[in-house]
């Protein structure tokens, strides 16, 4: 048995400063400031890096020059490194393995079930604000991409120590509703809403926007439907929830099938009583006022559609990620009057309305009502607003807003680019629209075929393709730069080659077989296993990554970035099949390169599996 003495910090980044810390030696401490350390992919000879660019800069001085002259001064004895040398204005590291094979073990086998969390939380609540998808339409691509990016950084917080608060803002409440209650009060279909909720309220949107054209009087009785609705009408009031019922089961199903859930699903409506109190307040401070709203555009201001770039996501033939909330919810004129807060003085091109002209409110008015509450109700050191970035003008008047009026939470827009579909244009207005459920649907058909040859039973297939082609969706989205636009590739999904979800899947049952045939399940209890035995290179360099997992999940954190992880573990991946092809595991020459590589794949498998759990991806242990 191989005891470890227990956890303070992880030796990478022990490693870490003391590579700063020699290069500071020489070079001076103006270097201190100006010097990452860096950790090379795999297979270029370096175990760290210090690109010395950024501080030849400051010091006028040839980095290939300062790289030598650490290379020709250092003495590497006695420290973590048996190498040290420079390479085109780098200074590369190369670890002394005979001690860290060593220390990264230590770290695995000190931390156990909990290797590669922290501390660095605890004590700090975080709010998460994600998936938020709206009632009455169909779950959206966009309220997918909310929702797996904020239950990723939800799993990444809580490892870190983090108390963390999911929160489903629904949207339930806003003049569309007064557009499907006019059009379900006209064209209704009881039977039609109980067999298909989204797809008949759906239609009722579609048939209501297509109508209005010709006949303005639907927009009137949208209104005057909102305003009821808004006054508690009971008639609107109890269509209205029984729309919500509907959609909210269907979204319920959504979540089911992704394994995804909330501490709290507070929609919208929730805060209506407090929205005339907010109204009155920010006008007595003096942060809002009466005004007639400037131009037209601006009076579209308040709404996420404002978007700052011109159009909304639909028009733009785009996935719409937000969901298509309505940009027409301001309904305002142009010289009626409203309370807003202006922000041209902040050079925030539009001003943030909080009560239209009708009396009625406004996605902005309920948001922050909804901060006031958190607030209250949670003292969040920081709370996340994971939402797509066309909507990134209404959160930087929102959080202007809030600063005015004095409400001291560090708030943060955590945005996301758009799916672009194979299938092309979307617009949930004309009734373009993919359903996710079906969207799902398909991606669980397309693993079915994966393993359809497999010699497993129907039902363990029937399982396996329910979590690799979830996984496959997923995993689309997170292993992309979250602020980029993505494009659906079935193909590149689903492969079993190359950076997906299947094939990350497939690295960890490759590791999870190893280990079942070997009978051994836990580290700490190979009776051969000696670290300094692993000194093939497929053996280090796999050690290497799986040290590094730690620092990741802390990176990922940092940026609000869960692709950081996903690609972690896609070379993660890479680097044990090369490992696999290489090294004879339950076949090794002797029982202590037997266990030494064993305890390889156990980490492997753990990092594998924790890593994908972090992203919300279960993994199969065959497939
Ligand atoms: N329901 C909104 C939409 O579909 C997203 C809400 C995001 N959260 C928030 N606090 N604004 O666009």
């Amino acid at each position: 048995m191989y005891n470890a003495p227990t956890m303070k910090g992880y030796a990478l980044e022990k490693i870490r400063d003391e590579a700063r810390g020699i290069v500071v030696a020489i070079l001076g401490q103006e270097a201190a400031e100006h010097i990452r350390v860096e950790f090379p992919p795999p297979g270029i000879g370096a175990d760290l890096a210090i690109p010395l660019f950024p501080l030849a800069k400051v010091l006028r001085r040839n980095p290939n020059e300062m790289a030598s002259e650490v290379a020709e001064k250092v003495d590497p004895s006695g420290s973590y490194f048996d190498q040290i040398s420079a390479a085109k204005g780098f200074v590369n590291f190369h670890f002394d393995w005979t001690q860290c094979n060593k220390l990264f073990f230590e770290d695995f086998l000190a931390s156990g079930d909990a290797y590669g969390s922290a501390e660095i939380g605890s004590g700090k609540t975080v709010v998460i604000d994600y998936s938020a998808p709206n009632i009455a339409k169909p779950f959206s691509v966009g309220h997918l991409r909310s929702t797996v990016i904020g239950q990723a950084l939800y799993n990444i917080l809580i490892f870190l120590g983090y108390t963390v608060i999911g929160d489903n803002h629904i949207g339930d409440w806003g003049t569309q509703f007064g557009k499907i209650l006019a059009a379900y009060d006209r064209w209704g279909d009881e039977k039609a809403l109980e067999e298909s909720p989204t797809r008949a309220l759906l239609d009722l949107y579609v048939r209501f926007h297509e109508e209005a054209v010709a006949d303005p009087s639907l927009e009137v009785a949208a209104r005057e439907w909102f305003a009821k609705l808004e006054a508690g009408d009971d008639k609107a009031t109890q269509l209205w929830s029984r729309f919500r019922e509907l959609s909210l089961r269907e979204f319920e199903r959504i979540y089911d099938l992704l394994g995804v859930s909330f501490d709290h699903t507070l929609g919208e409506s929730f805060y209506n009583e407090r929205l005339k109190d907010i109204v009155q307040r920010a006008l007595d401070s003096g942060v809002a006022e009466w005004s007639t709203v400037p131009d037209k555009d601006a009076s579209r201001s308040g709404e996420k559609d404002a978007a700052g770039k011109g159009g909304t996501s639909e028009e733009k033939g785009n996935v719409d990620a937000s969901g298509g909330r309505d940009s027409t919810e301001t309904g305002v004129g142009d010289d009626e009057k409203v309370i807003l807060i202006p922000l041209a003085k902040y050079d925030i091109s539009a001003p943030l309305i909080l009560q239209k002209s009708d009396g009625t409110s406004l996605y902005a008015t309920r948001e922050l009502a909804t901060l006031e509450h958190r607030v209250a109700e949670w003292k969040p050191h920081e709370v996340l607003y994971v939402v797509g970035a066309e909507q990134s003008l209404y959160f930087t008047q929102f959080f202007k807003a809030i600063e005015l009026l004095g409400i001291k939470v560090k708030c943060v827009h955590v945005p996301f680019g758009m799916i672009r579909l194979p299938e092309g244009r979307m617009s949930t207005r004309k009734g373009r629209v993919i359903f996710l459920e079906d969207l799902l649907a398909e991606a669980i058909e397309r693993a079915g075929e994966i393993v359809k040859d497999r010699d497993l039973s129907d039902e363990e297939k029937q399982e396996i393709a329910r979590l690799v082609g979830v996984a496959a969706v997923k995993y689309a989205d997170l292993s992309q730069d979250r602020t980029k636009d993505i494009v659906f590739d079935w193909k590149k999904m689903m492969a079993l080659e190359g950076n997906s979800g299947p094939y990350l899947q497939y690295a960890y049952t490759r590791a999870a077989s190893i280990m079942r045939k070997s009978g051994e399940d836990d580290v700490g209890e190979l009776e051969n296993l000696d670290p300094s035995a692993l000194t093939e290179e497929e053996e280090t360099a796999l050690l290497r990554e799986i040290a590094r997992f730690p620092e990741v999940i802390k990176q990922a954190a940092g940026d609000y970035k869960p692709n950081y992880i996903a690609n972690y573990l896609f070379s993660l991946s890479q680097v044990f099949n090369r490992f696999y092809v290489n090294c004879a595991v339950l076949k090794a020459e002797t029982p202590v390169l037997k266990d030494s590589r064993l305890a390889l794949v156990a980490m492997t498998a753990y990092v594998l599996r924790k890593g994908l759990s972090l992203l919300g991806i279960d993994c199969p242990e065959k497939m």
